[in-house]
């Protein structure tokens, strides 16, 4: 496969190839799962940049600009204080970095919950003002009335369901759900609801994993799991976590790299060559012809 990037030479830039491959769909993502099997699952991702954009790009189907930027880039407690700006911004960014995967941003909270209309408003400007191709929401049975209403108006939309935190301050904390019966049948409820309402994929974050396994048999369209099952039709985490960029992340996450690590000790030999003068060197500076 060729590189997902052109590096332009006069400005040591890089832009994403125009067209060495045509950009999967959300019918395409939708149809993976047939009667109930998905032979091959659905990669995601978290992608909050261009650059980052650029390097994931290949290797997933979907790029999820999450509303996880609160946390990740931002530093913020929780991803209840991100704006609809927040997420046009990073959206379109990733956009831009991207020429294969499908892009979903997900809505920020208090821009889509009120009514249908007031969902159509924010999602159609995520549309119109980055070029991706979806959204996600968080919710289930109380958001499939504005699911459907979006879907039949042409945004397509992920839903999420079991842990949702943008709902942090009524659950209490980030736990894992569906340990009761009933919590169990409402994430089932409202998993089926929204596929009902039109929803082409539903990632299923923080649940006990025979209610992942019971939501991805008991749903048309695929589903997206996080801290879920291997059986959930499709896999996504936040890419931070899986590079090692903090200490702590959640028991769900598998590291693939210890990258916090690399850039610590990137950044101290920086910092000695500069204090000892070492940087910059003769490669580094301009000198006189
Ligand atoms: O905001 C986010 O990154 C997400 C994923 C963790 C699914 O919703």
């Amino acid at each position: 496969m060729s590189t997902t990037f052109q590096l332009d030479t006069a400005t040591s830039r890089s832009h994403p190839t125009p067209q060495p491959m045509r950009r999967l769909t959300v019918p395409a993502i939708r149809k993976r799962k047939v009667d109930g099997v998905t032979a091959e699952p659905i990669v995601m991702l978290t992608a909050y940049t261009a650059r980052q954009a650029q390097l994931l790009d290949a290797h997933c189907d979907l790029l999820l600009v999450g509303d996880s930027l609160g946390q990740v880039i931002y530093g913020l407690e929780s991803s209840v204080p991100v704006t609809l700006e927040m997420m046009i911004a990073h959206g379109a960014a990733v956009v831009r970095g991207s020429y294969h995967a499908v892009v979903a941003v997900d809505m920020p909270f208090g821009t889509y919950e009120a009514s249908p209309q007031a969902a159509f408003a924010s999602a159609s400007r995520v549309l119109k003002e980055t070029g991706c191709a979806a959204i996600k929401l968080e919710g289930g049975e109380a958001m499939a009335e504005t699911v459907a209403f979006l879907v039949a108006r042409g945004i397509p939309v992920m839903g999420h369901v079991g842990l949702t935190p943008q709902a942090v301050n009524v659950l209490g904390g980030y736990n894992a759900r569906g340990r009761s019966e009933a919590e169990a049948g409402k994430i089932v409820t409202d998993a089926k609801a929204l596929a009902d309402a039109g929803a082409f994929a539903i990632v299923i974050e923080g649940v006990v994993e025979p209610i992942a396994i019971e939501v991805t048999r008991a749903v048309a369209c695929p589903t997206i799991g996080i801290g879920a099952s291997a059986q959930c039709d499709g896999q996504v985490l936040v890419t931070e976590d899986m590079l090692g960029m903090f200490e702590r992340v959640p028991r769900f996450v598998k590291r693939y790299e210890e990258i916090a690590e690399v850039i610590g000790k990137a950044a101290e030999r920086y910092a000695g060559e500069v204090r000892s003068r070492a940087f910059p060197g003769i490669e580094q500076t301009y000198q006189p012809k």
